[in-house]
């Protein structure tokens, strides 16, 4: 191992996503060498198949032969029968990009012959077949204007180690006599189209592929997530780390959340195709953006207590715990409208989730002709354990029941003990209030993928700071298998 290699391996072990000054991402897509494994199979059918359009030139020439002379010959019609590629890899180049490499690849194709010589006039059909073809590529990474992923080719050579031509029709053990130049020709003229086609392949198929990330993904009539880009990927010995801004946002008035995204220290998981850092900070722009929008509000009647429960959200049934409120709004319903003081902000460590949220409940007597008089504000603090889960593809969360601690800021029915009320509060809250707040988690939010790409095999664990999600990906269309890849067009076993 030579020293370079040794230093990058290092720094790819301890890597901390993110440099302190440059922002750091909200969210980090890693690509391992098994992702980009699996990737590759799928791009390798598409090549195969851009290379079947590879469109071969007529070719002529002339060659002096005794006793005939000059001897004209033409090479027209060629088309691919066969293309293989049995053998490549993909391996991330450390601060470059990834480099591809096809070797055995082997193709074949058909035409037709002509020869001229006075007086004869002949023609015939032949066979090629191009063996030990290998094409190594550089593919660069990067990002554009709109924070989507790009990719493009660079430094490609093609390289074939032997072309066989079989000659048939009358006069092909005289076309076979100038065989050389013939493979020589085809050698060149194939290693010069194979690059475009590569490239081309690269341009039109994966590029608009890897476009179809969605940068800005909605999740409601309020919000959207920003999925961009934060800069070019960056490429390790081991994997390509995909750095997005991950951050909930206003969709009507986008503002900078007060707080910045973490560092966030990958462990140098290799197991599965792709790993998702989602940080506190994607989390926690959504509790920012829902509390500004002034959407963190839930008002409670008493049509909403389950028929069983004994204690009623009006003034009689409260009027035991708070003297002076029966008197002052003698049997008159209430309402309470539960909300958050700040924005919900969620703890990520290992092992453990947790929120503080912290909350208002004003409690409002009904009158009779609608209005409502306020009565008292109570404080409230939790401390809820949170679960997280993948479903569909999606993150989705969930609360557990909690303790509610009250207590009271203002009081306009006089003084009462928040000890007698503590017990309905929390009542409401546990039964009422958090079923609704986890029907909202449930639908979660979904981790940006691409076209075609389906996430499996979920794994999650928590780190200081983030979520960590590993997962395998699979082409949704039915993937041809490698065996069915080689054999398409027609096999010829004497190579295989
Ligand atoms: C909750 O009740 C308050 C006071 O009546 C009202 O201003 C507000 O619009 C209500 N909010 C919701 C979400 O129903
Ligand atoms: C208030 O609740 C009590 C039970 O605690 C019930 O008997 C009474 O009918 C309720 N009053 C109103 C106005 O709903
Ligand atoms: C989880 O973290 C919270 C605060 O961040 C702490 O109060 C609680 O004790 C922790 N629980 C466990 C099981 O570590
Ligand atoms: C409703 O009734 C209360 C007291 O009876 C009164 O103070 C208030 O002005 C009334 N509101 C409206 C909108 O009529």
């Amino acid at each position: 191992m030579d020293f370079a290699y040794r230093l990058t391996f290092l720094f790819s072990m301890t890597a901390f996503v993110g440099a302190v000054d440059a922002g750091n991402p909200g969210l980090v897509v890693r690509f391992t060498q098994k992702g980009l494994d699996y990737a590759l199979q799928g791009g390798m059918i598409a090549l195969q198949q851009q290379l079947y359009k590879i469109h071969l030139p007529d070719f002529s020439g002339t060659y002096e032969f005794e006793p005939l002379g000059k001897v004209d010959y033409r090479f027209f019609s060629m088309a691919i029968r066969t293309v293989q590629l049995p053998s490549f890899q993909v391996s991330p180049i450390p601060n470059s990009g990834l480099k591809l490499s096809i070797s055995g690849a082997f193709i074949e194709f058909d035409g037709q012959w002509n020869v001229h010589a006075q007086p004869i006039n002949e023609d015939g059909s032949f066979n090629v077949k191009v063996m030990g073809l290998s094409i190594s590529i550089g593919l660069i990474l990067g990002s554009d204007e709109t924070g989507r992923p790009t990719i493009s080719p660079s430094d490609c050579s093609a390289h074939i180690s032997n072309v066989k031509v079989q000659m048939s029709g009358p006069l092909g053990w005289l076309v076979d006599l100038f065989h050389e130049n013939i493979e020589s020709e085809m050698r060149n003229t194939l290693e010069k189209k194979i690059c475009p086609e590569v490239t081309q392949s690269i341009s039109s198929e994966l590029l608009p592929l890897l476009q179809t990330l969605p940068v800005i993904t909605e999740i409601d009539f309020i919000s959207a997530i920003d999925y961009s880009l934060t800069g070019s990927p960056s490429v390790m010995g081991n994997w390509v780390d995909v750095l997005l801004k991950g951050e909930f946002f206003d969709i009507s008035h986008r503002t900078t959340p007060p707080f910045s995204p973490p560092v966030m220290s990958l462990p140098p998981e290799q197991d599965l195709m792709v790993y998702f850092a989602v940080s506190e900070y994607l989390l926690n722009t959504a509790g920012f953006v829902y509390q500004n929008a002034g959407v963190l509000v839930f008002n409670l009647t008493d049509d909403m207590i389950p028929k069983e429960s004994i204690v009623r959200l009006n003034t009689s049934s409260f009027g035991i715990l708070i003297p002076l409120l029966s008197k002052m709004y003698p049997n008159m319903l209430m309402k309470l409208k539960m909300s958050t003081a700040s924005a919900p902000a969620l703890n990520i460590k290992p092992g453990n989730l947790t929120l503080l949220p912290v909350g208002n409940i004003q409690a409002y007597a009904i009158l009779p002709n609608s209005s409502l008089a306020p009565l008292f504000l109570l404080q409230l603090k939790t401390n809820v354990q949170a679960k997280v889960a993948v479903n569909s593809g999606r993150i989705v969360g969930f609360l557990e029941p909690a303790k509610v601690e009250i207590t009271l800021a203002h009081s306009d029915v006089g003084p009462f003990s928040v000890l007698a009320i503590s017990e309905a509060v929390n009542y409401f809250a546990s039964k009422i209030l958090l079923p609704r707040v986890n029907e909202i988690l449930n639908n979660g939010f979904p981790l940006p993928t691409i076209d075609h790409i389906q996430l499996t095999d979920f794994v999650m664990q928590t780190y200081e700071h983030y979520l960590l999600f590993g997962a395998n990906a699979h082409y949704k269309y039915k993937r041809m298998t490698m065996k069915e890849l080689n054999g398409h067009g027609k096999t010829d076993n004497e190579i295989l």
